[in-house]
């Protein structure tokens, strides 16, 4: 294309094709929005225009000036119709990048307030928590931690421990019957002491003596609840199968693991006792942590509570497990996690374990 000048148009031109490309291009250039370069189309290359304007006239022109008018208007307009393209694509994509500015989300800024309190989460029972800590404790010194069925036989909640159908011992123990089998031969479990049973068997099938092992769980019994029993409470038993064990190394077992879990204040104490499935035995009492040892309602004004029994394994139950008395000894123990969270927290009521308040709850 040929750039039109002053001298090549006609003298008779009475339309400046170049002063309006250049008014066009000043509009165009200052035009600021996509509504602006619509309104400044309009006007530079619209019906209106004086482009417009002047190709209607055109057709008064003679032949030779006709056509030399016709085709300046025509570069005249191919020019400002690219222009106005151009500034409409460079508002356009402005427009858009400005629409995503305002419309980014910055991610990482915190307005206060304008994120909801995440949902408060519960925490495990002092039960668990207690249950916990002691199995952490017997692990720390090397105990392995194992479980049993709730629901057991007679065998192995009395018979295998040295308690004979009609065993005056059995009578410490307020058992729930269950409706299974021969009358009072299935019971829900009154202590943990039946899954020393299932080691023991487990063990000598196995090939898997030595045992040193705490068993944790739920026993049930069939009595009135008071501020120190619950008719479902919890236990942790423990035991030691090996080789030339004594009644020391359960003494410094106990006193062990006084110390470790309730802290040096708390003093404990080994009284004899009678278990069937232990000889000789004893009872495991610590100071009542509610009085201090003046004596209470908790601790029935003894000013001592009783976490559990223990001893050493009496040979009878080898003998019902099938392991050889005279080759391995052991000792065996097994007391109250209730309790024990009880003391630990100075809570008067055992009860308060049980009646889900969560003012209570709360505070463990
Ligand atoms: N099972 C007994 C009870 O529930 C406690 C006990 C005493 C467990 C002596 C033992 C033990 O392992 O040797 O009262």
């Amino acid at each position: 294309m040929t750039a039109p000048s002053d001298t090549e148009a006609p003298d008779n031109d009475p339309v400046d094709t170049d002063s309006l490309l250049s008014t066009a291009q000043a509009a165009i250039a200052g035009a600021r929005s996509i509504e602006e370069i619509r309104q400044v189309a309009a006007s530079v290359s619209g019906k209106r225009s004086p482009l417009a304007e002047a190709s209607r006239r055109l057709g008064a022109l003679e032949p030779a000036a006709r056509k030399a008018l016709g085709q300046q208007i025509h570069q005249a307009r191919t020019a400002i119709d690219g222009l106005l393209e151009q500034r409409r694509n460079d508002l356009e994509r402005e427009e858009r990048s400005r629409q995503m500015a305002e419309a980014r989300m910055d991610l990482t800024e915190f307005i206060p307030g304008s994120i909801p309190a995440p949902a408060a989460r519960g925490h495990l029972h002092l039960v668990s928590q207690t249950r916990d800590s002691l199995e952490d404790v017997f692990v720390g010194m090397g105990f392995e931690a194992a479980e049993g069925p709730e629901i057991e036989t007679d065998w192995f909640n009395f018979g295998a421990l040295n308690m004979p159908p009609a065993h005056p011992a059995r009578s410490m123990f307020d058992t729930f019957y269950l409706n299974l089998g021969p009358p009072e031969s299935t019971v829900l479990r009154t202590h943990t002491s039946p899954v020393q049973i299932h080691l023991m068997e487990e063990a000598v099938a196995s090939g898997g003596l030595p045992i040193h092992a705490v068993m944790p769980g739920r026993a049930y019994r069939h009595e009135t609840e008071d501020a120190r029993h619950l008719a479902v409470f919890h236990q942790i038993e423990g035991l030691v199968v090996d080789k030339g064990i004594t009644f020391a190394d359960l003494a410094g077992t106990i006193q062990v693991f006084t110390t470790a879990y309730f802290g040096p204040d708390i003093h404990s104490r080994l009284r004899p006792a009678y278990f069937p499935f232990t000889e000789p035995s004893a009872e495991f009492e610590v100071t009542c942590t509610i009085c201090h040892g003046e004596g209470c309602r908790t601790c029935s004004q003894t000013g001592w509570i009783e976490l559990g029994g223990c001893g050493m394994v009496d040979p009878a139950v080898f003998d019902a497990v099938g392991i050889d008395a005279d080759e391995w000894t052991g000792f065996a123990f097994g007391f109250g996690i209730d309790r024990c969270a009880q003391m630990r927290h100075q809570i008067a009521d055992m009860r308060a374990l049980t009646e889900n308040d969560l003012r209570f709850l709360r505070q463990f």
